[in-house]
């Protein structure tokens, strides 16, 4: 038996792309049981249909309360099975109630290194601060938004002439190599949260998560300055 993903989504869903790629590689030993969107017209929503995924979709804007929206996905979810529910580019804060219920098998994507910039316009966030360096998270989720024990962090380079949108394209590109990674960990049973930390292989991970660092993604000598 192959370990069972949930993947909820909000958007164009390219990590959810990079999971279903990673798995036909056979890089990924899991299976994705559902794919859960909070909004009818997010484009992952066609790449789950047109890969024969069974798709859910639960509108946060038919419910009167985050817990009444929270509980309904948990009722929807639950009959899967899923072992780890993942995150990939879902936009809305969950609650208490939800984040305890699936508690150590929760896992969110985030486009910075974490603690920097947690919430939204992260890009933005890292130029404006003449970061020369960038990248995204794994974490646990708990209560705290963007706040989870981390899982691994990937870096990328910050150019002298980035904007928003050429920075966010590296930095999904470093998510695409970084969440399939993680979950075959967890697929292989060698990734899980404990009451000491995120242990990969019963090693107790530093606070950062494990450092990803992939020749793909280190594409200038490491140090050098951003011109602001
Ligand atoms: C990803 O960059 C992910 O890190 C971000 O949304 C994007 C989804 O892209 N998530 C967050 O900002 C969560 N706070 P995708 O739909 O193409 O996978």
């Amino acid at each position: 038996m192959t370990h069972r993903l949930a993947v909820l989504i909000s958007g164009s869903g390219t990590n959810l792309q990079a999971l279903i790629d990673a798995i036909q590689a056979g890089t990924l030993p899991a299976q994705i049981v559902c794919v859960l969107s909070n909004r009818p017209d997010a484009g992952g929503l066609a790449r789950a249909r047109e890969h024969g995924l069974a798709t859910l979709e639960i509108n946060h804007r038919d419910y009167a309360s985050r817990e009444a929206f929270d509980q309904s996905m948990i009722d929807a979810l639950d009959p899967f099975a899923p072992e780890t529910l993942v995150l990939a580019g879902f936009m809305r804060i969950l609650t208490t109630t939800f984040v305890q219920h699936y508690a150590g098998r929760l896992l969110n994507i985030h486009p910075s290194l974490l603690p920097r910039y947690p919430g939204l316009n992260t890009h933005q966030r890292a130029l404006d601060a003449g970061d020369t360096e960038h990248g995204c998270s794994i974490h646990f989720v708990t209560d705290e938004l963007d706040g989870g024990p981390l899982v691994a962090q990937a870096r990328v380079p910050v150019h002298a002439n980035d904007t928003p949108a050429t920075l966010s394209k590296r930095v999904q590109a470093s998510e695409h190599l970084l969440y399939p990674q993680v979950l075959a960990w967890r697929a292989d049973g060698r990734l899980r949260l404990t009451d000491h930390g995120v242990e990969l292989d019963g090693q107790t991970l530093p606070e950062q998560g494990y450092q990803w660092h992939h020749p793909d993604l280190a594409d200038r000598p490491a140090g050098t300055q951003r011109q602001r």
